[in-house]
């Protein structure tokens, strides 16, 4: 099949990718011009694990291609994908300005019936809009679709690959047709496609979304109190993850969600509930909570030094907002930077993928080191923030050599408590009782 996919950002690249990879011809839009330039010499801007692989391959084989001629794109494609951002607007809900414009254009550029798609995570209604936009400006045949994109940055193309499920919003048996016959490939082992109004489409992306969340905060919410009560919140999430109306994923406490999607989509739920007279308090309550949360490691730092922290030097391993990305949007590691510059603190940061965006973020303010054990050298402390890997079993005695002080704050539990305190740590994690 031939097909556009406007704007290139995590989505929209490994979608557009993985279409090609399944055999459609895929022309990528975008109106980065320095964007798309790099990606026409194959140097991917973004950091997700095989892409640039998939992407010189099917370059080569010409399946895949890159342009910011909207128009030529949408002349020769049959599904047109909206996969642009929509950002957190003043008001908290999402900004379409963008998905409208796309809609705008790609009308103006239609010369017969297409499916408009949107991929972007948009609020309920959105289909309706992009389509009196698009009636607007063509008298043209064409069909809205809404697609919600499930995938995890860090395993995006695993995912897109694999998906759990393909949720399809369409009231037009045509549009939906041709939908399934593009995920057919991706759908082969058992996995369902599941198709819905648009309006349902809509809401299932913010469901799962919101759902995920909540049960961040609510794991986040039981480790704060595990510490104060004596239990290990690592047993209990043991223990009630073999439950199975429960299941073990997405129950490990830590330093609060961030990321492009969750802060923002928490957000335009319950703007979108308030606009409708209704108070989404479950929602305003994940997102308290995780506000509080993100802040939890400078908390116990002000505790355990008990003084300012002016004129101490930090150093903070783990800068994305989680591992196998260079993605820093909303991280948690901006917060407590962000603490530590402001109390005066010297913070020295590594990680292996988003060093490039922490300097684009911080520019001075930060000191910023290639290899983990450098950014170690004199500090009074450690803290853990992102759980790469390539953190989870460092040389502790080298790191003990280099610190001015044996003193780690953790906050992915990925350190033995009994470990660290053998080895001359004074210890803290999420949930677990601290050790001296
Ligand atoms: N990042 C994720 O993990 C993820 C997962 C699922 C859904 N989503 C949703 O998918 C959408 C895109 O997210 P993203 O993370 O890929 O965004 P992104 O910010 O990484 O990329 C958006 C791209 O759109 C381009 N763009 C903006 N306006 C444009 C226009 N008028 N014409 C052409 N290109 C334009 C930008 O230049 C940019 O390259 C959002 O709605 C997001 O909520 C994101």
């Amino acid at each position: 099949m031939k097909i556009c996919v406007v704007g290139t950002g995590y989505v929209g690249l490994v979608a557009g990718t993985c279409f090609a990879e399944s055999g459609n011809d895929v022309a990528c839009v975008d109106i980065d011009a320095e964007k798309i330039a790099r990606l026409q010499r194959a140097d991917v801007p973004i950091y997700e694990p095989g892409l640039e692989e998939l992407i010189k391959r099917n370059v080569s084989e010409r399946r895949l291609s890159f342009t910011t001629d909207l128009r030529g794109a949408v002349r020769q494609s049959v599904i047109c994908f909206i996969a642009v951002g929509t950002p957190q607007g003043e008001d908290g809900s999402a900004d379409l300005a963008a998905v409208l414009r796309v809609a705008g254009e790609i009308a103006a550029a239609m010369d017969g019936y297409r499916v408009i798609v949107d991929k972007s995570t948009v609020p309920v209604g959105t289909a309706e809009r992009v389509r009196e936009v698009v009636a607007a400006r063509t008298s043209h045949p064409f069909d809205v679709v809404s697609n919600p994109e499930f995938l995890k940055e860090g395993a995006a193309v695993e995912d897109f690959m694999k998906p759990d499920r393909v949720v399809i919003g369409s009231d037009s048996q045509r549009a939906t047709e041709l939908m399934k016959e593009l995920y057919s490939p991706f759908v082969r082992t058992e996995r369902p496609i599941v198709v819905m109004s648009a309006a349902s489409a809509e809401m299932t992306k913010y469901a799962a979304n919101a759902m995920l969340a909540a049960r961040i905060s609510l794991m986040n919410e039981f480790a704060n109190l595990c510490e104060r009560v004596g239990a290990d919140v690592d047993d209990v999430r043991r223990g009630v993850g073999f439950d199975r109306r429960i299941g073990h994923h997405f129950l490990f406490p830590g330093v609060g969600y961030g990321g492009s999607c969750f802060p923002k989509d928490v957000k335009a739920v319950i703007r979108s509930a308030e606009l409708h007279a209704l108070d989404f308090r479950m929602l305003r309550a994940a997102e308290e909570v995780n506000e509080r949360q993100k802040r939890s490691l400078m908390e116990k730092a002000a505790a355990h030094f008990g003084t300012s922290l002016r004129g101490m030097r930090f150093a903070v391993w783990g800068l994305a907002f989680k591992p196998r990305t260079d993605d820093m949007r909303e991280a948690p590691a901006i917060t407590l930077i962000n603490g530590l510059v402001d109390a005066g603190a010297e913070v020295h940061a590594h990680d292996p993928e988003a060093l490039n965006e922490a300097q684009r973020l911080f520019g001075k303010r930060v000191h910023y080191h290639r290899v983990n054990y450098e950014a170690l050298q004199g500090v009074d402390a450690l803290f853990v923030v992102t759980e790469w890997n390539e953190f989870r079993r460092p040389d502790f005695v080298r790191m003990r050599q280099l610190m001015r002080q044996p003193v780690v704050f953790d906050g992915r539990n990925i350190y033995d408590p009994n470990e660290m305190r053998q080895l001359g740590f004074a210890y803290y994690s999420v949930g677990r009782r601290p050790v001296k």
